[in-house]
């Protein structure tokens, strides 16, 4: 078996509060996968995915990267990480004012020298990257509207081409169709398995519906208070499962 793309070991995530919210958390992903990560509201996945990119500082443990430790590194280091560990969000974190090309190239900000990239000089090879990945997510039509005139799913699929731009290794998505209706929640997911599938893009999504686990989810680890009390398929979740990893029944919670 080939080296896994990640290997987390022993994670410890300790708030400057106190809150432990990664308790010695302990996995690999392998190129390809299609993770996702449940678990309640407080169980630790946002912590999880920004410990991963380095959005946040591990307290302790080991993040290695194709084999690499990448838990302390600094600096220059960092955004290097940031580049090819991509990320998108719930809330979708585009800049509203800016059309839907300028918020695509920003991702491709680590790769320009900034005081070039304010004055909107961007290469022909990066607008033609930006142009091949609105087309990826079937919005290329919309390149110069503004995004804040763009529907929920539409700016979702926004930001994943803005995260492709950076030509990541593994696109972290934390919670991203859980502002979404549930028509658009599987186009965008959609589009998300076709990252995987086509450009082989690893990725590590949090997700709160279990039908939607079911449905793209590869494999399945379930968080609770900090630690993993599941791993494996999402078809072996059953009614018993479902009620170590969310303390109730399925006929309790709505979150089938
Ligand atoms: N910046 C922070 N400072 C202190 N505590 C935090 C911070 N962010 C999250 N927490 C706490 O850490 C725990 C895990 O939170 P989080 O990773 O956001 O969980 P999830 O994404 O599963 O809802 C929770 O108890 C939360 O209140
Ligand atoms: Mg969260």
């Amino acid at each position: 078996m080939t080296e896994p793309i990640l290997q987390i070991r022993n994670l410890v995530k300790t708030y400057p509060n106190g809150t432990q919210a990664l308790k010695g958390v302990s996995f690999d992903v392998q190129k390809g996968e299609f993770l996702v990560i449940i678990g309640l509201s407080g169980s630790g996945k946002s912590t999880l995915l920004r410990c991963i990119n380095r959005l946040h500082d591990p307290t302790s443990g080991e993040v290695l990267f194709n084999g690499r430790d990448i838990s302390q590194v600094q600096g220059e280091e960092v955004r290097t990480i940031r580049r090819k560990i991509a990320m998108i969000f719930q809330h979708f974190n585009l800049i509203p004012r800016h059309t839907v090309m300028s918020n695509v190239l920003m991702g491709r900000l680590g790769f320009t020298g900034t005081v070039k990239s304010i004055f909107g000089f961007f290469s022909d090879q990066d607008k033609n990257s930006a142009m091949k990945y609105l087309e990826l997510v079937g919005i290329k039509e919309k390149a110069k509207m503004r995004a804040d005139n763009l529907s929920g799913g539409q700016q979702q699929r926004v930001a994943i081409a803005r995260a492709l731009t950076q030509n990541p290794e593994i696109l972290l998505a934390d919670e991203p169709v859980a502002s979404l209706d549930p028509a658009t929640c599987h186009t965008v997911m959609d589009y998300l398995r076709e990252v995987n599938k086509e450009l082989g893009i690893t990725i590590i999504a949090n997700l709160h519906f279990l039908s939607l686990v079911r449905e793209y989810a590869t494999r399945v680890i379930a968080l609770k208070g900090g630690e993993i009390v599941y791993q494996g398929s999402p078809k072996d979740i059953d009614e018993a499962w479902f009620e170590r990893i969310y303390g109730v029944g399925t006929k309790d919670i709505r979150i089938n």
